[in-house]
């Protein structure tokens, strides 16, 4: 990630209280970091990619939220690292799921409050990954649970959408249920199944080459 900014300017601001003096080329994390601010310590890839940097930010009366290990240093900013996400309210069972026409019935018992989205916004304000959450909702809750999990494919779990929703609709984990129960009703990607099958072979100690197939469809490019 680069920062166009004047690098060598260094950019006052306010990380959970503490005021820290940065440089213009750090993104919040690396802030926090360099002015010694106590308690960063649940962030992890600073790729964009976990979703464990969860942070508030106000300017002036503006107050939002991003991930702080994809949001540079600004002037006067005040950044507030959120705690860890809380453990999900819904519980299922994706096993259990054994036929395909009670989806949509077992998903309104899991989530029932997926039908009441009042279409505030909130969650789509708060996405750091810039993901249509709310559309992704109404899919949801009218069943087109494919559609819905292909949405939220940037999702990475950093439930800000969550937090934001004033329904406890929980959008994120109302994803990752359409992206699982869209997994568990369909075959696998095929060079996955072929991997792992390799993989059982070696585990189960067959030699190199024996297989319970006689051709791989995928290294001799037959029909999938
Ligand atoms: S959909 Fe929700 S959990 Fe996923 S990236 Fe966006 S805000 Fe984070
Ligand atoms: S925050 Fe909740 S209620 Fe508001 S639009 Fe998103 S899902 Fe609907
Ligand atoms: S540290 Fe992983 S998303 Fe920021």
């Amino acid at each position: 990630m680069t920062n166009d900014s004047d690098n060598s300017q260094t950019i006052n601001l306010t990380i959970n209280g503490v005021a820290v003096a940065a440089s213009a080329a750090m993104t919040l994390v690396e802030a926090a970091w360099h002015g010694g601010v106590p308690r960063v310590t649940a962030v992890s890839c600073l790729e964009s990619v976990c979703g464990s940097c969860r942070v508030l930010l106000r300017r002036g009366k503006e107050v939002t939220v991003n991930l702080a290990c994809q949001t540079f240093v600004e002037e006067g900013i005040e950044a507030v690292f959120l705690p860890p996400q809380v453990p999900p309210l819904h519980h299922y069972e994706i096993g259990d799921f054994t036929d395909g026409w009670n989806i949509q019935a077992r998903f309104h018992e899991i989530f029932p409050e997926a039908s009441h989205c009042r279409n505030c916004h909130g969650c789509v304000r708060s996405c750091p990954k810039g993901i249509d959450v709310e559309g992704a909702i109404a899919l949801a809750a009218a069943g087109h649970f494919r559609d819905a999990g292909e949405a939220f494919l940037e999702c990475v779990m950093c439930e800000l959408c969550d937090s934001a929703c004033p329904e406890l609709i929980a959008p994120a984990h109302v994803g990752l249920f359409c992206r699982r129960i869209t997994a568990h009703f369909h075959l696998r990607p095929p060079n996955l199944i072929y991997r792992l099958e390799e993989q059982r072979k070696e585990k189960a100690g067959l030699a190199a080459g024996e297989s319970h197939y006689t051709i791989s469809p995928f290294v001799k490019g037959g029909s999938r």
